[in-house]
């Protein structure tokens, strides 16, 4: 009898004690599908799977939050860790994971800077010249779909204006999903698909706040309208940014491709806007399985960790090995961590890691002192100072008392004393808070204007952004003068000359000091990043649900804004995929990638090789390949071709296959990881000699000659046997040896930690089928 009593009392504080306990996102992972199935069937398969380890019907509904099921077989559900090693202990589930709540941004530097640096402009046309061609033949991208993974897009934007489209390819199997603001009218010809994810995003973040964001695949942030109108924006005349810089015809990649938006990022609770915001890995894996199931040919993904992480914990890895299978193209950003090494992002062998690099564009904007000293900036702010002397302040010597020191001089929120700065030009230094919520701090304090100095590991990279107030962002040699000029005087004055856009600026492109860098720590016979796009002041659409800085205070409303990030890069090279995935439809997706790769620029518009930011040369630790150049990428010659296949042989080689497809048999002895038919090549710790393996395609004339040349990373030798290629039909294959010596009498000036660079390439004198290498000495 007591016994009974007890019972009940534990049933009725069951309820309550249930939820005491941390429920968690889980991700219950199967591999991939036979085929054989149809998608009810697979979701009533992971129904009862939930069902084996939930009480009701009901609460196994309830807690499921996607089936993947077009390629990847699995589900997100909410499990309490019991139910979760239930699950795992199960023969027939792969892996039971936790999903990770805060591993995934926007590449946007427009956020934290040193978290995710920064944002930029678009280029106008940078299939100009010949380039046109190239379009023409590939009729402006009208055949393919491009999924774009991000923050939705703004539907009424000109940019994704249907005018003249034809009907959308039957190949496509998507939706216009319907939400706040955003109905099947919002979808056209331009736009073929919409859809949105948040389950992930409201279990962790708590209900979606619709003052900051509209429940559907309407853009309220403008990272998305922006990302998406780069790589398939409408050609629009008489475009330009706050300040009408950077006017002239705005463009996507490809303008006539069709666009599907897949949105996944959502506003961070409690943050600024201006700070960024997050993408959860089971929204975004939703998000991929659906671009997959819905017939999308390129995938573009903008988004990305601020460091590696291993393939098998990275779902936008996972996500794009099973897209891969589907010969669909996935180009990501390459992250915004550098100039730092080891922290690119999105470096699975399988994707395009896309870096970023400068236009020859700028929005020039000199500052010039008391002393007559001037200083070439660059801004974008739409207001402008009288052309005469103001009182010039350095931030940390106007600072309120109560600033710690090493906020000192950054102009962070409520840190300047208005008395002090009432008036006046003020100079406040990079490095902590984000660049347009300096300026706003200078505008409240009362200020008359900003100048922005670059912290040291900018070097000279100057983000344009639409200030609040008249600014001016100047170069860390540049600040230093500026504060030594500040120090010098008593009355330090300055003017800041309003800002006007200049093209064809030299030397162009050079790398951006945000984008993330090599080597690919997680495998370092894979050379990352592949190649460079422009990425540091873009311009492109935005979305009208929100001011171009971001800020609660900027009520500013415009169509078109400048943004930094490899973001911005990322699209570049999708749009590029997209041409030529229309040009040449049959070709696989590790084609496309060896053609953009292989005929990519090492050299900059004064014909010299490309620097960083600071004007050093830069490496293929920054750029891969080089910078993109679509129009030779239509013609590459010879392509690295690599196969779904060839990529879980290196898996296989890489020690994790199991964890992605588990059913796969693995050769005894697997390819070695450098003999992945790579487009470069990377060599680490290398003990005297060693030979790779590689593979070309012959997609140019039917019968054709290749010659090997090199030039060798100092301190290695290069051979390549055979060391002429001879093709007499298109599609023939010929296999090559390359072998790399340390040069001995070499041995004493090389450093054990530090790589050498250099490329090889095969020429038949039209085409020049060029790859990177990066060489280090065990
Ligand atoms: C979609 O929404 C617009 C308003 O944004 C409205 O005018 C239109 O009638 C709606 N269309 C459908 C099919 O519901
Ligand atoms: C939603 O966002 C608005 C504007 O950012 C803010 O004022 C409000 O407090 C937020 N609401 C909740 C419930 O957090
Ligand atoms: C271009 O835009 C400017 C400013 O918005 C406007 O004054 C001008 O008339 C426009 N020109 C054309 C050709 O539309
Ligand atoms: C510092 O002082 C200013 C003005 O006295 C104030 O507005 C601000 O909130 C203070 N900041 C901190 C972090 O205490
Ligand atoms: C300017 O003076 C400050 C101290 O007031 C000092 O910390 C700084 O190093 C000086 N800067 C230059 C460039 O001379
Ligand atoms: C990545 O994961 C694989 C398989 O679990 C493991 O063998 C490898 O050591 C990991 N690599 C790094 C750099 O963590």
């Amino acid at each position: 009898m007591r016994f009974s009593i007890i019972s009940i009392i534990l049933l009725l504080l069951l309820p309550f004690l249930a939820s005491c306990v941390q429920k968690q996102v889980y991700i219950v992972y199967f591999g991939d599908h036979s085929g054989e199935k149809a998608l009810h069937e697979i979701e009533e398969t992971h129904h009862s799977y939930l069902l084996s380890v939930k009480n009701t019907e009901e609460e196994a509904r309830a807690s499921l939050l996607y089936s993947y099921k077009h390629s990847i077989n699995g589900f997100a559900a909410v499990l309490t860790p019991e139910e979760a090693t239930k699950l795992s202990d199960l023969e027939e589930v792969v892996s039971v994971s936790r999903s990770d709540p805060k591993k995934y941004s926007l590449h946007t530097t427009r956020s934290w800077e040193f978290v995710g640096l920064e944002e930029g402009e678009r280029k106008q046309s940078w299939w100009k010249g010949s380039g046109d061609h190239v379009l023409s033949k590939a009729r402006y991208g009208q055949d393919v779909i491009v999924g774009v993974l991000d923050s939705g897009v703004w539907p009424e934007s000109k940019s994704f204006s249907d005018e003249g489209m034809g009907p959308i390819p039957k190949s496509w199997k998507g939706i216009c999903q319907t939400g706040v603001a955003f109905n099947s009218s919002h979808c056209n010809r331009k736009l073929i698909g919409a859809r949105y994810y948040l389950k992930a995003y409201e279990i962790y973040s708590g209900p979606l706040n619709t003052t900051e964001d509209y429940r559907s695949a309407r853009d309220k942030d403008g990272h998305g309208t922006h990302t998406a109108s780069t790589v398939g924006g409408r050609m629009v005349p008489n475009a330009s940014a706050i300040g009408g810089f950077a006017l002239g015809t705005a463009s996507g990649g490809a303008p006539l491709v069709r666009l599907a938006i897949y949105k996944a990022c959502w506003p961070v609770p409690g943050h600024s806007k201006a700070d960024g915001n997050t993408c959860y890995e089971v929204d975004m894996l939703a998000a991929m399985d659906d671009a997959i199931g819905d017939g999308v040919n390129v995938l573009s993904i903008s988004i990305g960790t601020d460091k590696p992480v291993n393939y098998t914990d990275d779902y936008i890895a996972i996500g794009a090995l099973h897209a891969t299978k589907r010969n669909i193209v996935v180009s990501c950003s390459a992250g915004n961590s550098g100039p730092t090494p080891s922290t690119l992002s999105n470096i699975a062998p399988w994707i395009i890691t896309v870096g970023a690099s400068s236009v020859d564009r700028e929005f020039v904007s000199p500052v010039v002192l008391g002393n007559g000293l001037r200083i070439e900036g660059q801004a974008v702010a739409p207001s402008k100072l009288d052309n005469k002397l103001y009182p010039l302040v350095y931030a940390a010597d106007i600072a309120n008392p109560n600033m710690t020191k090493d906020a000192l001089g950054q102009c962070l929120p409520d840190s300047l004393s208005p008395e002090k700065a009432k008036g006046k030009i003020v100079l406040c230094m990079r490095g902590l808070g984000t660049r347009v919520g300096k300026g706003f701090e200078v505008k409240r304090a009362g200020g008359a204007g900003l100048i922005l100095g670059n912290i040291q590991a900018a070097g000279g990279e100057l983000p344009c952004d639409a200030h609040v107030l008249p600014a001016s962002a100047v170069a860390y040699n540049d600040a230093v003068r500026i504060l030594g000029y500040i120090n010098s005087t008593e009355n330090p004055k300055a003017i800041i000359i309003p800002g006007r856009t200049v093209l064809h600026t030299k030397p162009a492109p050079f790398m951006a000091a945000f984008t993330s860098r090599g080597p690919n720590v997680i495998d370092l016979n894979i050379l990352k990043p592949d190649i460079t796009a422009p990425g540091l002041n873009i311009l492109a659409a935005w979305s009208e649900g929100d001011a171009p800085t971001k800020l609660a205070e900027d009520k500013r409303i415009v169509k078109y804004n400048i943004l930094s990030g490899t973001s911005m890069a990322c699209p570049h090279v999708t749009g590029a995929a997209a041409l030529l995935k229309a040009i040449h439809p049959t070709w696989s997706s590790a084609a496309i990638r060896s053609a953009l790769m292989t005929t990519a620029k090492l050299t900059n518009n004064v014909g010299l090789p490309l620097s960083d930011h600071s004007g050093n040369h830069a490496t293929p630790f920054a750029y891969g390949s080089g910078h993109f150049s679509p129009t030779k990428a239509a013609d590459p010659g010879l392509v690295y071709n690599a196969s779904h296949s060839d990529y879980l042989h290196y898996l296989c080689t890489f020690g994790s296959i199991s964890k992605i497809y588990p059913k796969f048999k693995c050769p005894k002895s697997p390819l070695a990881a450098m003999n992945l038919n790579y487009p470069s090549l990377a060599i680490p710790n290398l003990d005297g000699a060693v030979t790779v393996t590689r593979t070309v395609t012959n997609v140019g004339g039917s019968k054709s000659v290749y010659f090997f040349t090199a030039r060798p990373p100092l301190g290695f030798s290069i051979r390549a046997s055979p060391s002429i290629l001879f093709f007499d039909h298109v599609g023939q294959k010929k296999s090559f040896t390359i072998t790399v010596n340390v040069r001995s009498e070499m041995l004493s000036t090389l450093n054990k930690d530090e790589y050498s660079f250099g490329w090889y390439t095969w020429t038949d004198g039209l085409h020049v089928v060029r790859s990177p290498m990066a060489v280090s000495l065990a």
